[in-house]
């Protein structure tokens, strides 16, 4: 079979992270025969400094055009703002929000899976979490605070007074759609489901609520909870297995994923893909850019090789090369490759390029 695949390295360790995917996407594509046709275009940081704009139209156009999009990271310093004074208020996260938008991609999913080889990196004690965990955010993400209005306004009299805001909106339709995303979902898990919401003080989340009980109604197997955003932070770190499919907003998502991430022993482990109405889908780490160490070789490619993964699910519909590469990724693992974020006594600490090489070798070498 013939893809198209459009990759956009990206900022920080972005590009060093993509050329391992890529290797890995070169391995499957010659043990399984498939033709994997890869164009790689701009965004973010980068973008702003050749094209002046973090998402080209070519590049969304490119990206519209390909059976799949395989992003690194987007971001500079987040201390440093290099692009306070850019004539239309650029910067490149904007390019990652045009792109999620420009192709639709309302749900973002985010595994949370804790494999025993790295139990040991788990910060949290043996007792709460054992030695896994297997959790799926369901993160909706073209909507909610993210793209609602954004207003600046200035009090010419007293400056204190003058203020910022961004509307949190949310029509019944767009909630609909995600919760239908990660109900379908639990059937192929283990059918529980936690609407993470702030229905105490939101409205937006009281209309969540209420879409909830109408979805709900046509997935009769399913058990299904309402959980207030604060008191699921806190659930994740006391006892995180109560979780199985956990559905939220843009902006809780982005927040749940992070903390969930932590618990698998490092965000470097966690994929992402982000899904529409078509097969068209968009898969980045769900890390960030670290420009702290890019250009190290000292990242951690997993979560862009397991990304990879689901593109071949999600996207391609092959499942058998989804777990050949999820498979090379825990027997890595069990044989003790580690990169610094996941390092512990005793295992064998390697770079970016040697943790892509050796998942690529297992790839080629298992049955
Ligand atoms: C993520 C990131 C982005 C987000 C940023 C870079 C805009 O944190 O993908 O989780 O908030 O969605
Ligand atoms: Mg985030």
């Amino acid at each position: 079979m013939t893809k198209r695949i459009v990759i956009l390295p990206g900022d920080g360790i972005g590009p060093e992270i993509i050329m391992q995917a890529v290797m890995v996407l070169h391995e499957i594509g010659d043990k399984f025969d498939h033709g994997f046709i890869i164009d790689e275009q701009m965004i973010g940081e980068v973008a702003l400094e050749t094209e002046n704009c973090s998402l080209p139209d070519k590049t969304i156009e490119k990206c519209k055009q390909a059976d799949a999009v395989l992003l690194g990271a987007v971001g500079g310093d987040p201390n440093i703002n290099r692009w306070a004074d850019h004539p239309t208020g650029d910067r490149p996260e904007k390019g990652l929000l045009k792109i999620r938008k420009e192709l639709n991609l309302f749900s973002n999913l985010r595994p949370a899976i804790l494999y025993p080889e790295l139990s040991q990196a788990c910060p949290l004690k043996e007792s709460i979490v054992g030695d896994s965990m297997d959790i799926m955010i369901v993160r909706e993400l073209t909507s909610g605070i993210y793209f609602g209005k954004k207003s600046r306004f200035t009090d010419e009299e007293n400056d204190e007074y003058s203020y910022a805001t961004d509307e949190m909106f949310y029509s019944k339709q767009e909630i609909r759609r995600i919760l239908k995303t990660g109900f379908e979902i639990a059937m192929k898990r283990n059918k529980n489901v936690v609407v993470v919401d702030k229905a105490n003080v939101l409205e937006t989340s009281k209309l969540w609520r209420e879409i909830t009980t109408e979805v709900a109604k046509d997935f009769p197997n399913i058990k299904y909870s309402h959980m207030y955003v604060d008191n699921a932070a806190m659930q994740l770190v006391v006892n995180p297995k109560q979780f199985d499919v956990i559905i939220t907003t843009n902006m809780f998502g982005d927040i749940l994923s992070d903390e969930a991430s932590m618990i698998t022993g490092s965000i470097g482990m966690l994929p992402s893909a982000s899904l529409g109405e078509t097969k068209l889908g968009l898969y980045e780490p769900s890390h960030g850019s670290a420009p702290d160490i890019a250009g190290e070789d000292i990242a951690n490619p997993i979560a862009t090789i397991l990304s990879v993964a689901m593109m071949c699910r999600y996207s391609f519909d092959m499942e058998k090369e989804a777990q050949a590469i999820e498979t090379a990724v825990k027997n890595v693992l069990a044989e003790g490759y580690r990169t610094k974020d996941i390092f512990t006594e005793g295992c064998k600490l390697v770079g970016t390029t040697e943790m892509g090489e050796a998942i690529c070798e297992r790839i080629i070498n298992n049955e």
